[in-house]
């Protein structure tokens, strides 16, 4: 066992993604991804030192991988021991390809069990925080400090390198924490480089990458610009192009490459559907169409969607008839425009990946099918995002003039406030509470300076229910909002965040003053798993 477990993602039989181009190509990196928890971090950390990196299936075919000409290999760490029966396997053609590896935990395990070294099962795993003792730095780990920390998640363990190789480093658990075969370009860790608590661990990825894979680390989201403008006009031509905006940063992004790229061919269509929060629906207006200066379709559709949610209380319910009326407001506003080819989406790297992984998962929510588009219309699809992760489109959005609060906007469910209004239908009363409430949070939030650090902070209306107050000398029965702020990485696991009280104080005393609907306040305190962020 070397990690927690996360499933393989399965994309390869699907075919593996197109490089964004020859030249990117020739300077890229594939994490090859035995399923560990980390593997996307390990490519976002390639990608923050510089160098472009991709994650691909352990079993992409060995053609592709040639195909794809990389100037180094990572394998990824995985939970699996590399003796269980059906543990993801490495080939030993992928260590042939004259091509630069590193291994990493199961990534190193397996290399090692390949090679004719010795890995067994250790009586006493490692997992968390461990020291690492470097007897020989070999090329890896030249310059770096004899004594340092790492992160370790692993049950099995590397005795004895196999033949060729130099043992680098030890560690409390692992006689062999480090080694390498320099003739062969091949290097092997068993901590996790990727993760913050490996404080040198971007030093030694680094060191991979510049002084054994020769890269030039010249890499940058902001690079991207470009080259993704470039081949828009080579996707598009003189052809009329469409774009749904949401208001959130990824679909902002998407449109704003593809307005550089092609003018006046695009259209934006932002549908409003009543269900923003306060303001954003001018926000977006006057970003785009005043500011950029983007072909912009405003839809006031807010009653047609109020029409359809009334008496909807089921969570999945309201997402159907949002996503349903969502598709036909589009649609009717594409068949305006005229004869339309192509659809520009903000498709998120992790989207990519994770969609490759998803087959068989149990359906929590139906997240993707709301605010999205069915797969059937006829748009050829334009994704300048496709390559890039989240915090790399910020950069992108950064780089193109976007303003820093469309920039750093928290993420926001295609569905709106909808889905924060539970256990009683959604109706304007209702929303304009929540619309108030949720300003009063996060005006305070982005006083304190929180607002980056949370994941997302929001309100609740739970709106079957009802408490008792006093307001001034009279009894209120009134609304309750819940405050959910919390902070996570990726939206898969979450901590609610500790709100300092005093922040929580104002919140509370302002909710109740400035919206008379409103006597309680009270704080979620649920971390996912098992709560999950939204409510329904
Ligand atoms: P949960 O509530 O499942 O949410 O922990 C994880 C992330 O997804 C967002 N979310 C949605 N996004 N349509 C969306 O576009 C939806 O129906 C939806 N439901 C949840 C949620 O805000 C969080 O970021």
């Amino acid at each position: 066992m070397s990690d927690l477990a996360t499933p393989v993602p399965t994309a390869a039989a699907e075919g593996v993604p197109e490089p964004p181009t020859q030249e990117t190509a020739r300077d890229e990196v594939l994490v090859l991804d035995f399923g560990g928890q980390y593997s996307q971090l390990i490519a976002r950390r390639v990608r923050e030192c510089g160098a472009f990196a991709e994650l691909l299936p352990h079993d992409t075919p060995l053609d592709d991988l040639q195909a794809r000409s990389p100037r180094g290999l990572i394998l990824s760490g995985g939970p699996a021991s590399v003796y269980e029966e059906g543990a993801p396997s490495l080939r030993a053609e992928v260590l042939e390809l004259g091509v630069p590896v590193l291994g990493i935990c199961y990534g190193m395990q397996a290399m090692v069990l390949e090679l004719g070294g010795r890995v067994e099962s250790a009586p006493v795993g490692e997992f968390g925080r461990s020291s690492l003792k470097v007897r020989e730095p070999g090329r890896l780990l030249a310059g770096l400090p004899d004594e340092q920390s790492c992160w370790m998640s692993h049950r099995d363990t590397v005795f004895e390198p196999p033949p060729g190789f130099t043992a680098l480093a030890s560690s409390d658990q692992s006689p062999v924490a480090a080694l390498e075969d320099n003739e062969r370009g091949l290097y092997g860790i068993q901590f996790h480089p990727e993760v913050v608590h490996t404080p040198y661990g971007t030093q030694i990825l680094d060191r991979f990458l510049r002084e054994v894979c020769g890269l030039p680390m010249d890499w940058s989201a902001a690079s991207v610009v470009e080259e993704q403008i470039a081949r828009i006009r080579e996707q598009v031509g003189d052809g009329q192009v469409i774009c749904g905006l949401s208001g959130g940063v990824d679909s902002s992004v998407a449109a704003l490459l593809t307005h550089r790229a092609v003018g006046d061919q695009l259209t934006c269509v932002f549908i409003d559907h009543g269900l923003m929060r306060l303001n954003e629906g001018e926000q977006v207006v006057a970003a785009f169409r005043d500011h950029f200066e983007v072909p912009l379709v405003a839809v006031d559709a807010e009653e047609r969607f109020l029409a359809r949610l009334a008496g909807v209380t089921d969570p999945e319910a309201k997402r159907k008839a949002i996503g349903s009326e969502f598709i036909r407001c589009f649609e009717e506003e594409a068949a305006k425009l005229g004869s339309l080819k192509y659809l520009v989406q903000g498709t998120l790297y992790s989207d990519v990946i994770e969609s490759g992984g998803s087959a068989g998962a149990a359906t929590i929510k139906s997240h993707h099918n709301v605010g999205g588009l069915p797969e059937d219309l006829e748009f050829e699809l334009v994704e300048p995002l496709r390559w890039l992760f989240k915090d790399e489109v910020r950069q992108v959005g950064a780089e193109l003039g976007m303003s820093e609060r469309l920039v750093w906007r928290q993420p926001f469910p295609g569905p709106g406030l909808a889905i924060r209004i539970v256990g009683d239908e959604v109706n304007r009363e209702r929303l304009d509470v929540l619309r108030a409430a949720d300003f009063v949070l996060q005006d305070e939030v982005r006083k304190a300076g929180l607002y980056r650090e949370l994941w997302q902070s929001f309100c609740v209306l739970p709106a079957g229910v009802r408490a008792v107050g006093v307001q001034g000398d009279g009894r209120s029965y009134g609304y309750v909002v819940a405050i959910r702020a919390v902070t996570s990485d990726d939206a898969m696991t979450a901590d609610w965040a500790r709100l300092p009280y005093d922040l929580l104080d104002r919140v509370a005393s302002r909710m109740v003053n400035e919206i008379p609907q409103v006597n309680r306040v009270v704080l979620d305190i649920t971390s996912k798993p098992p709560g999950t962020i939204e409510w329904e």
